[in-house]
């Protein structure tokens, strides 16, 4: 378990959600205690509230998002907030600006915050540097996507109660996915115990020292664990050939029924979303409510979203 840093309330200090890599255990459950607080509200039939109102909230995506950009877009007015959200396939970007200089261009608008998405690892944190707003990070390259292990977190402590204890099984290209290095961090930082499963093409180098054990063996790496997280082949971040065929994929490292039962008898299955049935998850299983938490994990997202814009946004 990762040591607890400084105890701080997120207002004074860090006005940028970055990473769950520079949070601290406190941080984290701070935004995991503030979201439980939004959960009942966006069941309701009234759900906006003023914490942010008059504050312009920009939505920055440089990559496609569903679940993300309309999640970040709801959490945003619910809270009040005025919130613009940007395409950048339609932006200058493709008249040849850098990211330097859009943000320079928004920031003359007087944004607080700035929600980015960006295929370059570290581009949040850039951002973060030129500009006068607090910066979240909604997936940068293949570093980080800290509010998606944050809402997952939320998932499985609605359903488990919480994470200590919990032995918890990421499974699918580690080597490309900014969920599972963000999963990884938080949920050793919770006290779970984690495997990573891939094939050795998909296995980051040296990825055992950030404290996982890490197994090429389906049967061997779904054993014991309370949650089976399933990834995307990201194959946008894929140069060459890292498989053989989906096909041969499937066989091997797709979660089937039969797979499944090699984890705990109540294993619960999660999947960051967009899914690939027929890749990595077998269709029918991940639409069984008896053991896929997907549909709860998208709920949980936007009062995960809510907490972290309440939080940083001064
Ligand atoms: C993930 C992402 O963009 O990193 N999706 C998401 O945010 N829900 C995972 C993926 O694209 O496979």
């Amino acid at each position: 378990m990762a040591t607890e840093k400084k105890v701080t309330a997120i207002k004074n200090t860090p006005r940028h959600l970055l990473g769950i890599q520079n949070l601290s255990v406190l941080e984290a459950k701070e935004i995991l205690t503030e979201a439980k607080s939004f959960i009942k509200l966006n069941r309701g039939s009234s759900k906006k509230l003023d914490v942010l109102r008059g504050k312009t909230q920009i939505n920055l995506f440089f990559e496609p998002s569903t679940r993300t950009q309309s999640s970040f877009d709801l959490a945003g007015k619910r809270l009040g907030a005025d919130v613009m959200t940007m395409n950048m396939g339609n932006s200058a970007l493709k008249k040849g600006e850098t990211l330097i200089d859009t943000a320079m261009t928004l920031n003359a608008m007087h944004p607080d915050i700035i929600v980015i998405r960006h295929q370059d690892s570290g581009a949040p944190n850039l951002l973060s540097q030129k500009v006068n707003c607090t910066v979240i990070n909604a997936g940068d390259g293949r570093r980080e996507h800290p509010t998606q292990a944050l809402l997952d977190a939320l998932t499985i402590i609605n359903r488990k109660g919480n994470i200590e204890g919990l032995k918890i099984a990421i499974c699918g290209d580690i080597l490309h996915s900014r969920v599972a290095r963000s999963n990884i961090y938080l949920m050793n930082m919770l006290g779970a115990e984690v495997n990573v499963i891939a094939p050795k093409t998909l296995m980051p180098k040296g990825i055992d020292s950030l404290g996982v054990k890490s197994f090429t063996d389906v049967k061997k790496g779904l054993d014991g664990c309370d949650i089976v997280m399933m990834l995307r082949l990201q194959n946008e971040r894929m140069q060459g050939s890292f498989l053989p065929s989906k096909r041969e994929y499937y066989e091997f490292f797709g979660l089937t029924p039969e797979k499944l039962k090699f984890a705990k008898k109540d294993a619960l299955l999660m999947h960051p979303g967009p899914m690939n049935r027929g890749v990595e998850i077998d269709t029918k299983l991940a639409d069984d409510i008896n053991v896929s938490l997907v549909k709860e994990q998208v709920e949980l997202g936007v009062a995960v979203r809510m907490a972290c814009l309440k939080l940083y946004c001064k």
